[in-house]
């Protein structure tokens, strides 16, 4: 299929000529989160009820079981706590946890795209655009497939430990491509370093530098609570194995899997899976005991999913949708939960059945 030579194409590619080629982080942050052009600036339906994908924050047996976790996460602190969800998208998900939450909570939603902002807000919810202003106390942190939304580096192993850098760059007759180029921070050879990992020559990999500067943040806001993050991926000794020599980098346009990244900027979403391992030791390293990852069907059924069937529409269609949300086949194994604490919290909420 031919490219399209979105708004967003023209604007970058402009940009290379006169700056020359950028990182394919760079690249990527444009192409999702510019504010015109960018994909979320356009605040897409994501997780939309017509969408041909399953995804959590479409079913409100999601939503139930997160307000379990919410309930369960004050019993173990003891007080009534703030929720902040962490890239709420359309603000569906918020919608669903708060309708099925008794009291009243302060729910905030950080966002960094100003029409689902807008969105959210229109839901009933509190949007915020950083967290400059929340003064710290007990929270309660969530993000549905937030963190495979940050941007990525891609590098190349080059053999002997060599690694260099993916850049975008334009071809003679205009088009953007790919090619390898000096690494534009060491910091990406110090996570494989740490990590233990070497690619393979030829073996294209992605890594996200945006992880600890979001946990930090993060860290900040939090007195005392729970941070849980849903999403895909793996230990890096997997994610980096031959098994993935092209990288894990997706691109889906119109909801459709499309092999190229560089289809129709903008208007196509662009994802990769997120490395466990990092993330687990930079919520360590900023301060967070660690919990799981536990596979989203286990958290869900140790929550108390099943309680939902009935207690909504027909026990057929609730116990459907539990279904895709817990059953290996469905999502149950597709998405696993890493759960964080402050020092000194009991086990987070869901890892192991409610008594
Ligand atoms: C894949 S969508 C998931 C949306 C929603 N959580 C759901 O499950 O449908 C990723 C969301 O994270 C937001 N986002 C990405 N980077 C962010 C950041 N650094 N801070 C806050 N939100 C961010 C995007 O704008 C988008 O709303």
């Amino acid at each position: 299929m031919n490219r399209i030579d979105t708004e967003l194409a023209k604007v970058l590619k402009s940009k290379i000529r006169s700056q020359g080629p950028l990182t394919f982080r760079d690249f990527m942050a444009v192409a999702l989160y510019d504010e015109a052009n960018g994909f979320y600036a356009q605040g897409p339906n994501i997780g939309s009820p017509d969408g041909p994908f399953d995804t959590n924050a479409k079913f409100p047996a999601f939503g139930y079981a997160m307000a379990q976790a919410i309930n369960h996460a004050e019993k173990n602190i003891g007080c009534p706590l703030r929720i902040l969800e962490l890239g709420g998208g359309t603000g569906q998900l918020g919608k669903s946890i708060i309708s099925f939450l008794q009291n009243p909570h302060e729910y905030v939603v950080l966002e960094t795209s100003p029409g689902l902002r807008g969105t959210q807000e229109q839901k009933g919810l509190q949007a915020i655009s950083n967290l400059k202003n929340l003064s710290p106390g007990p929270t309660f942190v969530f993000g549905n497939e937030v963190l495979d939304a940050l941007p990525v580096h891609r590098v190349m192993g080059m053999g002997n430990e060599e690694v260099m850098e993916m850049y975008v760059d334009l071809d003679k007759d205009g088009e953007f491509f790919e090619q390898p180029g000096r690494l534009s921070t060491s910091e990406l050879t110090e996570r494989f370093r740490c990590e233990g990992i070497q690619l393979g020559r030829g073996q294209v990999a992605e890594v996200c530098l945006e992880l600890k500067p979001f946990f930090q943040s993060v860290r900040q806001v939090l007195e005392r609570g729970y941070v849980i993050f849903i999403d895909y991926g793996d230990s890096a000794s997997n994610l980096y194995s031959h098994r993935h020599r092209n990288g894990t980098l997706r691109s889906y346009y119109h909801q459709q899997q499309i092999h190229d990244p560089f289809f129709a900027v903008g208007q196509q979403d662009l994802t990769a899976d997120i490395d466990y391992t990092a993330v687990l030791s930079i919520g360590e390293e900023v301060g967070f005991e660690v919990d799981g990852p536990i596979p989203q069907g286990t958290w869900l059924r140790n929550l108390g999913i099943q309680a939902y069937c009935g207690s909504e529409g027909d026990r057929e269609s609730d116990q459907e949708e539990i279904n895709v949300l817990t059953k290996p086949a469905g999502l149950g194994s597709t998405f696993d939960v890493l759960i964080f604490k402050t020092r000194g919290l009991p086990a987070g909420p869901g890892l192991h059945p409610a008594s």
